[in-house]
């Protein structure tokens, strides 16, 4: 056991390298063994795939009843789906999507997307306060979209790119250099067009533009682009996420943007592409306070891009509330005191803290995505449950933007 002397001997010794120095050797070593941890865990072979829907959740998907769905199945040459030995169908999001196309040419309201006229919605998710559940409400919603027949882009603008992970895309070493939304929205001859960062996922009828560390560098080249007096594009920072989604307008419904826990140029450039923002809170009396500078400096900044010929007209803006306690007595003080201060504007449903919620972002995956059969049936109900309350929400505020019932 090495003595006393000898520890204080050694940190009053000067370390030999600078504190870059020691930070990128550490970062090294790090992301070496991320790398093997990760090839172990997810082989490369081994792609996430979506699970099987079973008659009954397809049924609750397509609003029709079950055995309505086991009789759509037997006519095999119109509606596919797989037979287990004991006789249960399943089906895949993809066979899930035929039959609404289907069902969809004798009853338009099968197919829930955009009608001529209807504008792209893009809903930014955001809070500058870490960890307010931005990144789990943001893939829930867009996932319950997808699930629905809606035509999802999820766009990752966060450099830690927590929801391309969840999503398949292992930020370090799936997403190289400029394949995030930074290559099409950069202000230099590296700017590509925004379909090239476009992937499809697993996910039938959800893409995502993913994110990774080079997102940053907006932050870096908008200040040095302000200063700069000989440019003469007008494409201003505030107008470039909303100029990249614009070009992809016709091949979705709705767009969710998973923005960073900063307020800086990207997040603004984001609002400004928004048709609608939801902002994630906690109901804490120190979360609710950082959303209260949130809110002021976001309202302050906005103003000066106003002033500069941003747009900011939207359809919507709700706060919703996240990993919710019902047993937690200050938190639904702080609840009721957020709904007496915004009504309606504070959802009615509520992301309820949930071990399921959990559980399953330790395996990459969302409520939706693992089955029943993997947790605690009833603790499982209760989150899903609580998922499709605030999603079902967003639906509707979706469906009302388009004028419909
Ligand atoms: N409803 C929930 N039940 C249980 N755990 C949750 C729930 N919502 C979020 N969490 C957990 O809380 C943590 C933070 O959530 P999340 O990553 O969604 O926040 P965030 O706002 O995106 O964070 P960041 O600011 O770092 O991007 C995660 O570990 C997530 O799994
Ligand atoms: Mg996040």
């Amino acid at each position: 056991m090495p003595n006393n002397n000898a520890i204080a001997d050694k940190m009053r010794k000067p370390e030999t390298l600078s504190i870059d120095e020691t930070i990128g050797n550490d970062s090294a070593i790090l992301s070496g063994q991320l790398q093997i941890l990760f090839e172990k865990l997810f082989s490369p072979n081994a792609r996430k795939d979506l699970r099987r829907f079973s008659s009954t959740e397809v049924a609750r998907l397509l609003g029709v009843t079950d055995s309505y769905v086991r009789h759509l199945a037997a006519q095999e040459e119109t509606v596919s789906s797989e037979k287990s030995a004991s006789g249960r169908r399943t089906f895949s999001l993809e066979e899930i999507n035929a039959i609404r196309r289907h069902l969809g040419k004798t009853k338009p309201s099968y197919l829930p997307g955009r009608r001529p006229g209807d504008h792209l919605q893009v809903i930014a998710v955001t809070n500058f306060k870490g960890g307010s559940g931005k990144t789990t409400t943001a893939i829930h919603v867009a996932q319950y979209l997808a699930l629905r027949g809606y035509r999802v882009l999820a766009v990752d603008l966060d450099p830690q790119a927590s929801m391309s992970a969840m999503l398949g895309f292992q930020p370090e070493f799936d997403v190289n250099d400029n394949e995030t939304l930074y290559g099409a929205i950069r202000y230099d001859e590296h700017q590509r067009p925004v379909e090239e960062v476009v992937r499809q996922t697993y996910f039938a009828g959800l893409d995502l533009i993913p994110g990774n560390l080079e997102l940053h560098e907006f932050e870096h080249d908008t200040p040095r682009a302000l200063a700069d007096n000989e440019r003469t594009d007008t494409d201003m920072f505030f107008m470039r996420v909303g100029n990249a989604l614009s070009l992809l307008d016709d091949h979705y419904d709705v767009v969710v943007i998973d923005c960073p826990p900063t307020l800086g140029f990207l997040t603004l450039s984001a609002l400004c592409a928004a048709t609608s923002v939801l902002i994630t809170v906690h109901p804490q009396m120190l979360d609710v306070a950082s959303m209260n500078q949130f809110l002021a400096m976001t309202s302050d900044l906005l103003a000066v891009v106003k002033e500069a010929g941003g747009n900011l007209q939207y359809d919507w803006m709700r706060y919703l509330v996240t990993r919710y306690e019902a047993n937690d007595g200050p938190q639904a003080q702080i609840v009721a005191f957020l709904r007496s201060l915004f009504n309606e504007r504070v959802l009615t449903s509520m992301m309820v803290k949930s071990t399921a919620v959990s559980d399953a972002g330790l395996s990459k995956q969302t409520i939706y995505e693992a089955g029943r059969e993997t947790m605690h049936r009833q603790t499982y109900d209760r989150a899903v449950e609580a998922m499709d309350g605030v999603n079902g929400e967003v639906e509707q505020l979706i469906r009302a933007a388009w004028g419909r019932a």
